[in-house]
């Protein structure tokens, strides 16, 4: 077990949401549905991080891993 995420890419991915959606952020680094949890995070510290769209848009999910506003990026990424 480790509590350093696995960075799925230095950057991140953007997603069109839709309002009213709930989406499951992987927090791991593990999942092959990135930037999505699939499960992959069983039997580690990690727990995927829920994020309700309140309105339809582009967002931009954090992709390393290592973002302080998780689950969305913050630029965090470019210091990796
Ligand atoms: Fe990474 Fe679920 S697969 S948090
Ligand atoms: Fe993680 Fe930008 S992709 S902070």
């Amino acid at each position: 077990m480790t509590d350093a995420p696995i960075i799925a890419q230095k950057a991140p991915y953007a997603i069109e949401c839709e309002a009213g959606k709930s989406y499951f952020w992987c927090a791991c680094g593990k999942s092959q549905k990135q930037p999505f949890c699939d499960g992959s995070h069983k039997g580690s510290s990690f727990t995927p991080v829920k994020y309700d769209a309140t309105e339809s848009k582009r967002v931009f999910f954090c992709g390393c891993k290592h973002s302080a506003k998780s689950p969305l990026c913050d630029g965090s990424h470019k210091t990796l």
